[in-house]
């Protein structure tokens, strides 16, 4: 290969340059002119962004005739919550705490996508999320690191399978985004991160690690610094941490245009200097700007890098196309005809619709759900009718052809029994439209209200300083609320809200997220009964913005706040809001009552060889078949260093029947005692460990133990 095809290979970019226009292919961020040749568009090896297995096989095999090498095009996108058959967001999924689940939602994407013609998704995004006013918190599975390894695992399981050489049901993953994009200053987008080693290590690092060690391919770079070098040319983070220490060697890629942002960023002085950082951190492939193909070749001859970073990331890049199959089979699993039966398929939609079903919340219920379907119902708000629940990054869902929420609704009740209005938009309201809901509601037994954020409102560039809903649909509320009549609200959005005019004016709350393709049907299953709602938040509901960032594994700091002493000013606390969230982690609702008794520990000592078994006694005192997670908590009492008043360390969930009892039983290791020390070492305290068995991160019952070394 000569310098510049070697150089090609490093570049990535979107569809459009195969295809002639930007119609057909996702845009993901800015759109410059790249000033590059045909010849380096010719030649380059990866594209982005485009589905559907004829437009691929075309590019496919228009680059295999003009490309002088034959080495075909690996094609990349985000699937990251499902191809066509669209799954709940991934905060929602993280609120189902149901791996296998989340495994098959994956498989199913993959097994889309590849037959649409895809070779990768931008996915898992494992970034850790403790600030809702980010919009992409719904693209995380939320705010605690050791539940996001465990989902990041099962994605990666589901995208590559076992055999992504044979399998061409399977996609390569490329986990995001390394690292730490998720603790942007004030959750504005694409802000600065600054967060000590200890911090990276301990919360940040692990979910990435973890789809490492199951095997994902790729790697893509964040937008944000670490330690004051913007990752994408920060060297110890790439080749220190990720290559070194935890022995990555597959293909890392920078997020869009992250290569030419090192010069706004103020570490490059220009587009040579940024792509001498990039490709010295490691960057395997440059995402939709083009300094690698305008200045790799000449930095080569001039000495200043040396050719061998070329060929080790162009043979990594040629090593993920030898695994994908593609020098043998160029299109892969690309099949129009096979697309057509397996894109969207019911088998499909059906796994949709349970995982919908199982990643709702529901987070207030005074016993007015589930509805009795004799009774006569207003459907009122902008999402009684709306389709815009697939939610951010669905690009390919088939909007088109999904129920909405009355739609639902009709399949479970008598038409007549179903009053619709659309009350507001989204964030308008007209005297009109509020008359016209105050009429419609005044006729009904029981107003039901479907709430939210459009999906726009959430997602990559989707912060928000203020997380209430929009004033419009508040005002909506409060209009209804007069009539007096019992009220349900249904919400769609993508990120923990600041629920004040929402959950203390209604009845019963149901948080929805963006529930994917089948999300209305699944909604209605369970406001109807036909489901009882099983999921829990995976991340805090706050009280008020001005509380941001909480979350439960927060440290206890000198003067915690203490329920004894109400009085005392000088604790950490705030005068005008308690410091819990609305919502902790953990929490969800059913429609049966779960009663957690004789919670006992094996023994009040363990050392590093015993392990220790934690029992509990579940018993379901309702009268309805329900699943609960039951969740294990651990406290480091004394450490080297300040340790969190809590974090989770197993869960699992349990099916009783209507008066059945279980006893689950976790087992504690000194393993899950480590944590990083001041040295950075992961080790263990000997020492008085607290043991927490419960509902949710607040209500469960506390045991100690001593750990002895
Ligand atoms: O994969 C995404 C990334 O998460 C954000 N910027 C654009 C990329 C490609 O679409």
């Amino acid at each position: 290969m000569t310098l510049e095809e070697k150089v090609a290979q490093m570049l990535q970019l979107v569809a459009s340059y195969f295809i002639g226009s930007g119609e057909d292919s996702q845009i993901t961020g800015p759109m410059e002119s790249l000033g590059i040749t045909e010849e380096t568009v010719a030649q380059a090896g990866t594209a982005l962004g485009l589905g559907g297995a004829a437009k691929i096989i075309q590019v496919q095999e228009n680059h295999m005739k003009n490309d002088r090498l034959g080495i075909p095009l690996i094609f990349m996108a985000d699937i990251i919550h499902g191809y066509k058959t669209i799954f709940p967001v991934p905060l929602a999924i993280g609120s189902s705490w149901d791996q296998e689940l989340a495994e098959q939602s994956a498989a199913i994407a993959a097994k889309e996508s590849a037959v649409s013609g895809l070779h990768v998704t931008f996915a898992p995004m494992v970034d850790l999320v403790r600030d809702p006013r980010w919009g992409r918190v719904m693209e995380s599975t939320g705010e605690d690191s050791y539940l996001n390894s465990l989902f990041a695992r099962a994605f990666v399981r589901g995208f590559q399978g076992e055999d992504l050489t044979n399998d061409f049901s399977r996609v390569a993953a490329c986990v995001k985004h390394f690292a730490a994009y998720g603790a942007g200053e004030g959750g504005r987008e694409y802000n600065t991160v600054d967060l000590s080693e200890r911090q990276l290590r301990e919360y940040y690092f692990p979910a990435y690690k973890a789809a490492l060690e199951e095997g994902c391919e790729m790697v893509m770079t964040s937008f944000n610094t670490v330690h004051g070098s913007p990752a994408t040319g920060n060297k110890p983070l790439m080749r220190g941490v990720l290559r070194e220490e935890w022995g990555f060697d597959g293909v890392l890629i920078s997020d869009w245009g992250a290569v030419i942002e090192l010069i706004a960023h103020g570490v490059a002085e220009d587009e040579k200097a940024a792509a001498l950082l990039a490709v010295n951190a490691g960057v395997d492939i440059e995402m939709m700007t083009s300094c690698y193909p305008k200045f790799l070749p000449e930095l080569v001859r001039s000495g200043q890098v040396d050719e061998a970073l070329i060929d080790e990331a162009v043979l990594r890049i040629l090593t993920l196309k030898n695994k994908l199959g593609l020098f043998e089979n160029p299109l892969r699993g690309a099949d129009p005809e096979a697309e057509r039966e397996v894109v969207y398929c019911d088998e499909h939609r059906a796994a949709a619709r349970k995982l919908a079903s199982k990643s709702a919340v529901l987070l207030k219920n005074s016993g007015i759900l589930p509805l009795e379907a004799d009774r006569k119902l207003a459907l009122i708000g902008p999402f009684a009718q709306s389709t815009d629940i697939l939610g951010p990054w669905a690009w390919n869902g088939a909007e088109g052809n999904i129920a909405t929420l009355e739609e639902a609704f009709k399949g479970k009740i008598e038409a007549s029994n179903l009053l619709v209005a659309q009350g507001s938009g989204i964030d308008t309201v007209t005297t009109g439209q509020l008359e016209e809901a105050l009429r419609t509601a005044a006729q009904a037994d029981v107003i039901v209200l479907a709430l939210g954020e459009s999906s726009p409102m959430s997602g990559e560039g989707g912060s928000r300083a203020d997380i209430t809903l929009p004033k419009a649909q508040l005002q909506l509320i409060a209009h209804l609320r007069t009539l007096d009549k019992p009220m349900v609200t249904i919400l769609f959005n993508g990120r923990p809200l600041d629920l004040h005019g929402v959950y203390d004016q209604v009845d019963a709350l149901l948080e929805a997220w963006f529930p994917g393709s089948e999300g209305a049907l699944a909604i209605a299953d369970i406001i109807f009964g036909a489901v009882n709602p099983s999921g829990r938040l995976s991340m805090s509901f706050p009280q008020a913005v001005g509380q941001i960032p909480v979350y439960y594994n927060h440290f206890n700091t000198g003067r915690p706040k203490k329920a004894s002493e109400p009085e005392n000013r000088y604790a950490s606390q705030y005068l005008d809001i308690p410091n819990e969230p609305l919502y902790p982690f953990g929490f969800g609702l059913s429609y049966t009552e779960f009663e957690y008794s004789q919670m006992t520990l094996s023994s009040e000592e363990m050392n590093p060889q015993s392990a220790l078994e934690v029992k509990v006694t579940l018993t379901n005192k309702g009268v309805l078949a329900g699943e609960e997670v039951v969740q294990l908590y651990i406290r480091d009492i004394t450490g080297e260093v300040v340790r969190p008043v809590k974090e989770l360390k197993g869960y699992s969930k349990v099916l009783l029947q209507p008066g059945e009892s279980k006893q689950v039983s976790f087992i504690v290791t000194e393993e899950q005692l480590r944590y990083h020390h001041s040295d950075l070492s992961f080790t263990s305290d000997a020492g008085e460990f607290a043991v927490f068995v419960g509902a949710n991160s607040r209500d469960a019952e506390e045991k100690r133990f001593r750990l002895q070394k």
